[in-house]
């Protein structure tokens, strides 16, 4: 049986993935860590957590070490709005902890999945169905760590053998735990704010398509990607990986045909306008399907659904 250990445990992947690899490989093979103690006493109570500073090689290296690790995911990020705030600081943590994984992994025989993202495209690069492989020349700081990423990972793959995969995220819609400093974070938001007030005001202009994933897809494209044949890659690091696209008008229009007291309005940030603006309008993952069987579940009206569900009992249990 695999030994897991998930970097970034407490974030909005991390939270889903953990009990997601639980399921799929046993609680005691699977190991939290996250770099807050609040976080990782939260994550003890339904998993193995440990408090870990992706940055602090020796540590990382004593629990792989100790825990005869064999995959790593590397979920630790500053995402894009966040990172637009304090680039240093995303160029560090993004790829101190990425670099770092990498080289465990080569020392310690481990496999490595660490998401990339829409934000590793930039303006020039096509934005209708967007190729698995094309211009790749990003203008934030989130993206030219997701791009420089992408190529430090195949590196170590081709150099070291180490095995390292990745997908592009899109946006994630979840409701587990909240996302933190993306520009794709308005198509969660919006559903909580939904339910609590009866509107909403997004930072995204209304006519900006993006990619979406709802989080179960997201989960099964990890472990999916992670478990394919290693002959059948031609690809590595990077897939595309979608299941819908809309803009923020569309969302929320649809949102109201179930809830039809609904109201909302626009307040842009620019930093996010310029940021979605220079992102693909929607992605060709025709690779990623025909390379380890990519086949997403949800489309938008079934999460829709699930999400307005799912968040009315969270805000009525008071958890948001
Ligand atoms: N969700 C991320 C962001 O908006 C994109 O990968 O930054």
């Amino acid at each position: 049986m695999k030994r897991i250990l998930v970097l970034g445990a407490g974030g909005q992947i991390g939270t889903e993935l953990v009990p997601h690899l639980q399921n799929l490989y046993g609680s005691d093979n699977v190991i939290a860590a996250d770099l807050k103690p609040e976080v990782v006493e939260k994550l003890g109570r339904t998993s193995r957590a440990v408090m870990l500073n992706a940055l602090d090689i020796e540590s990382y290296a004593k629990l792989l070490k100790n825990e005869r690790i064999d995959s790593i995911y590397n979920l630790v990020a500053l995402l894009s709005a966040t990172g637009e705030k304090n680039p240093q600081l995303a160029w560090n943590l993004n790829m101190g902890a990425l670099l770092n994984s990498l080289n465990l992994a080569k020392d310690f025989n481990c496999a490595v999945f660490t998401p990339s993202s829409i934000g590793a495209f930039g303006e020039n690069t096509p934005h209708y169905k967007t190729p698995q492989d094309t211009v790749m020349r990003p203008n934030t700081i989130y993206g030219v760590c997701k791009v420089s990423g992408e190529l430090l990972s195949d590196y170590y793959h081709t150099r070291f053998g180490v095995d390292a995969r990745s997908v592009r995220f899109p946006g994630i819609i979840s409701n587990g735990a909240l996302p933190g400093g993306g520009t794709t974070d308005y198509a969660v938001e919006v559903f909580y704010e939904v339910i609590k007030h009866g509107r909403y005001t997004c930072e995204v202009p209304k006519d900006t398509y993006m990619d979406m994933l709802y989080m179960p897809d997201a989960l099964e494209a990890t472990t999916q990607l992670m478990e394919a044949d290693p002959a059948k890659l031609v690809h590595r690091n990077s897939f595309n990986v979608t299941s819908m696209s809309f803009t923020p008008e569309q969302l929320f229009t649809e949102i109201k045909k179930r809830i039809p007291s609904f109201t909302w309005d626009y307040n842009v940030d620019p930093v996010k306008a310029q940021i979605s603006a220079s992102w693909p309008d929607c992605l060709d993952d025709s690779c990623a399907r025909e390379e380890w069987g990519w086949n997403p579940k949800w489309g938008m009206d079934q999460m829709i659904d699930d999400m307005l569900a799912a968040c009315k009992k969270k805000v009525e249990n008071g958890e948001y």
